[in-house]
């Protein structure tokens, strides 16, 4: 059976990140702080160790600098993230207070990276072929009394639809990948219509989400392989067992979850270390 924690198994994330990267503004990182700051409070960051597993564009590690972070650790398993990551921030950190590493994080070993007042990890976990594992190694990277904040894919009705639709998608021909991507945008369009939503008006403002592109997290989404999903109570359970306290959680409670038609979408959560 084929190993899905090596990177071979993995969708290109790297490229969408690298593309998405040559067209960050000032208002993408505006975004992108905001969104940090939403979640875990700008004085949660401030002079403290935070680390970005899966850092993708390294917008958000960026993000983590400007709201006066002491000292960011990215890593991501894909090399064209990481490249992506230090050019993002080789441009726009206010400090050199950072290191770039391309470093799955089930080999993130606390006993030499040592652990970190802030972990951070949006969009990620659920990619990593063996998503229980990663968030119990996530937890460890955690110091006593820090932040440990992630986003992961609720679990729905059509998850495992998804999943063969990803595993097809991550390895085709980038021509298919345009044409499954313009179908699922043509029918979310006329999804947004129908609920009485204007389809122009919600891709322009996306940015809102975190910094983010449409285009970008259309193809994240269809080719985001290995892919795995959770619900909100089992993710609970988990932190639990792991001495982790709720601080805060943004979970989407609408009927229409359930379904997943257009995506599990991410459920948002931060947890304190006792
Ligand atoms: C959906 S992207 C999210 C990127 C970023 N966190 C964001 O919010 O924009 C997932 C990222 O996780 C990375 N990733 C997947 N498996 C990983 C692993 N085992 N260790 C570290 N990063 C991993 C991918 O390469 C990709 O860049």
């Amino acid at each position: 059976m084929q190993d899905l924690t090596r990177l071979d198994a993995h969708f290109a994330f790297g490229e969408n990140w690298r593309d998405f990267a040559s067209s960050i503004t000032a208002a993408h990182i505006g975004e992108a702080e905001r969104a940090l700051d939403r979640l875990l409070g700008a004085a949660a960051l401030r002079g403290k160790k935070f680390l970005d597993i899966g850092c993708g564009s390294g917008l958000h590690s960026l993000a983590a600098l400007r709201l006066g972070a002491a000292r960011v650790l990215a890593c991501d398993i894909d090399p064209a993230s990481v490249s992506t990551t230090k050019a993002v921030l080789q441009a726009q950190s206010p400090t050199p207070s950072y290191e770039v590493v391309q470093r799955s994080i089930f080999d993130l070993d606390p006993a030499q990276v040592g652990q970190f007042e802030c972990v951070y990890s949006w969009g990620v976990l659920h990619h990593t072929g063996d998503m229980i594992k990663a968030l119990t190694r996530a937890c460890e990277l955690v110091s006593a009394g820090g932040a440990f904040a992630f986003a992961l894919y609720r679990k729905t009705l059509l998850c495992p639809l998804w999943t063969l639709e990803k595993r097809w998608y991550a390895q085709t021909t980038s021509q298919r990948q345009r044409t499954a991507a313009n179908l699922y945008m043509g029918a979310h369009r006329l999804a947004l219509r129908l609920t009485g939503r204007d389809p122009a008006t919600y891709v322009e403002g996306y940015v809102g989400k975190r910094g983010m592109s449409y285009a970008h997290d259309v193809h994240d989404w269809l080719g985001g392989y290995p892919y795995e999903s959770i619900s909100p109570r089992a993710v609970d359970e988990l932190m639990t067992s792991h001495s982790m306290h709720l601080v805060r959680r943004n979970v989407d409670r609408r009927f229409t979850r359930l379904l997943g038609l257009f995506g599990s979408g991410c459920d948002e959560f931060v947890f304190s270390k006792r």
